[in-house]
């Protein structure tokens, strides 16, 4: 039997409702494949946790979460508090100590599922975005002079380093390697940004010469926008800065149907700290307390921490519980359904019981 440590967060939200579900349906997985255990423990931080102590998550929350294998993680945001503060409090305090430098995002439509671009159904679109997670236009470098002045000015300054860019680009072109098509595009704009932009250009030259079975293309980020809507079959892998990537992503889950179903990974690659999985979505306060947020994303995101930790026959498993459920129209109502998250939840689950 092998065994997995499982740090939980819900966090807020529907973040308290969709990662239970995900642990109910990993609790079905490991009675039905019977050769690995996983040992949860739960952990109720957040903004709820903030109102009674003062802190997103305990001082010694870090140290407590590097005893795991992998963190699985809700969401985070509440309308009562400001994002900044509960995002770098808890999810990014995660992110950047663990240095999660890169971020993962499989995009597909799932069987029964339509894409809002015409014609385009499941197989017409098959993409893992690949984000850097550590740098770039998010590394928090700049300030703010003469505040409230006329002459007040703010920069926010990008960082590439040659250590970010070539570990990113060397993981982008390890997944495109892994894949049957063995395309990578390399979403840049340095047609415009003339230093930062050219030298990811360089660097990401430089890796390709240690993956020559890789094809790469480059290709500018406004461009890259247009050719997901007008020819999505035409990309397979593709690695993007935080910001360009962050955008693009946003706009693959809607081609995809809902955000509702897309997955994240935030993974060290070299496994000197745990990686986290979430479900891209955030808190959804509009939605809260109904009983009706899509656990998909979240489900499908622990495919994802089941092969990072190895599990590749339980990951493929859960995924085919998944596309039973959605096959069936089993769908909440952000894709057209009428569903709770505990009937998509017991429908998987089913799925699971039954799969051969
Ligand atoms: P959101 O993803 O929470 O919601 C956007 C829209 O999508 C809403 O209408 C929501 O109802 C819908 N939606 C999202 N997930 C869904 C699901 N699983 N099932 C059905 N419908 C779903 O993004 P929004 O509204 O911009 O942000 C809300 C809060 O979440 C903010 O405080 C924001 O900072 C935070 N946030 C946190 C993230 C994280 O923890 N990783 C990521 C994105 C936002
Ligand atoms: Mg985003």
């Amino acid at each position: 039997m092998r065994h997995h440590r499982i740090a939980a967060i819900g966090g807020d939200g529907i973040g308290q409702e969709v990662i239970p579900a995900g642990l109910d349906v990993l609790r079905a997985l490991q009675e039905r494949c019977g050769d690995f255990a996983l040992e949860v423990e739960e952990f109720p931080w957040g903004s709820d946790f903030y109102r009674e102590t003062g802190r997103m998550m305990p001082e010694d929350g870090l140290e407590t979460l590097k005893r795991f294998d992998a963190i699985y993680f809700g969401a985070v945001g509440d309308p009562h508090l400001p994002d900044d503060l509960t995002l770098w409090g808890l999810r990014l305090n995660i992110c950047q100590n663990f240095d999660q430098y890169a971020n993962i995002r499989p995009t597909r439509v799932l069987p029964g599922l339509q894409s809002p671009l015409r014609g385009v159904g499941p197989g017409d679109i098959d993409w893992v975005i690949v984000r850097e997670n550590s740098e770039g236009e998010y590394a928090g470098h700049g300030g703010r002079a003469h505040r409230g002045q006329d002459i007040e000015v703010a920069t926010e300054t990008s960082i590439f380093t040659r250590v970010g860019v070539e570990r990113i680009m060397r993981t982008a072109f390890r997944i495109a390697a892994s894949r049957p098509r063995k395309l990578l595009t390399v979403v840049t704009k340095s047609n415009a940004q003339r230093h930062g932009m050219v030298f990811w250009d360089e660097v990401a030259a430089q890796v390709a010469k240690d993956f020559p079975e890789v094809r790469m293309e480059k290709e500018l980020v406004d461009a890259m926008a247009a050719r997901f809507v007008r020819k999505p079959g035409s990309i397979d892998t593709v690695v993007a800065t935080n910001l360009h990537a962050d955008i693009l992503s946003d706009l693959a889950g809607a081609l995809t149907g809902s955000l509702g179903i897309a997955p994240t990974a935030n993974l060290d690659p070299e496994r000197r700290f745990p990686s986290m999985f979430e479900p891209i979505h955030g808190s959804a306060f509009d939605i809260t307390g109904k009983g009706v947020a899509n656990p998909v994303a979240t489900f499908w995101t622990a495919c994802m921490m089941l092969d990072h930790l190895g599990e590749a026959a339980a990951s493929a498993r859960l995924m085919r519980g998944i596309e039973a459920a959605t096959a069936g129209g089993v769908l909440t109502p952000d894709l057209g359904g009428s569903a709770s998250t505990k009937d998509v939840t017991e429908a998987v689950i089913a799925a699971i019981r039954g799969d051969n």
